[in-house]
């Protein structure tokens, strides 16, 4: 697939604000856009014994919330890890834009309530199929094809669906280029804060 984002990534940065505001757009044209990497990003969180990383398509992105939306099987192991432990961290990079994001933050689980009903609602069959698939997420199987999605009612996945919303509180931006890399952090603390880093 030809990797297109009509996202204009600056070659030079007058304002660290600049990297804020690319990042938003490349990341707010990321949830309907699947020809940027930023569509799949990687989001690792501690298992309790080690860091644990999957690919997960990004669902919404609104950074005046300062939030994520992902989509995942309630059934899936890392729900239990996010209830233990909600610090997650989250990373994309698309050579196209020669730009690397990473946030940190933390994960809520979302099951049942108004947040999953919207984004079930927002679904299409096609993603709804996958939460129909019987056992449930990382289960060790005998043979892969006895779980192969035949006939399929899409509704009857939203009882293993669940939304997960990340809040961030900090942000990296990372634009590689040969004349110069430009790296900046834009933290959320107690207040607003950012800087320029040694890339
Ligand atoms: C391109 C791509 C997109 C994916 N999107 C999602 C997703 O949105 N949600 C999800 O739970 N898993 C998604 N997966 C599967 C996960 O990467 C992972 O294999 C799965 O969640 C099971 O592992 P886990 O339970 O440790 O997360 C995706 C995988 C790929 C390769």
């Amino acid at each position: 697939m030809i990797n297109e984002s009509p996202v204009v990534v600056p070659d030079s940065y007058n304002n660290i604000s600049e990297t804020l505001d690319t990042a938003d757009k490349i990341l707010t044209d990321a949830v309907d856009n699947s020809s940027t990497l930023f569509h799949t990003l990687v989001v690792s969180l501690f298992d309790g014994k080690k860091v644990s990383s999957r690919v997960m398509v990004l669902r919404e992105f609104d950074l005046k919330k300062r939030i994520m939306r992902f989509h995942t099987d309630h059934r899936a192991e890392k729900i239990q890890y996010i209830s233990n432990q909600s610090s997650v961290s989250v990373l994309g990079y698309d050579p196209a834009l020669k730009v690397q994001l990473k946030l940190h933050g933390n994960i809520d689980v979302h099951y049942d309530d108004e947040i999953t009903q919207m984004a079930w609602e927002g679904s299409s069959n096609r993603s709804k199929k996958c939460y129909t698939v019987k056992g449930g997420s990382s289960k060790q199987i005998k043979e892969p094809s006895d779980y192969d999605i035949q006939e399929f009612e899409p509704e009857s996945g939203y009882k293993n669906f669940s939304v997960l919303i990340f809040s961030f509180n900090s942000l990296e931006y990372l634009y590689l280029k040969r004349s110069g890399h430009r790296r900046a952090i834009h933290k959320w603390d107690d207040e607003y804060n950012c800087s320029w880093l040694v890339p």
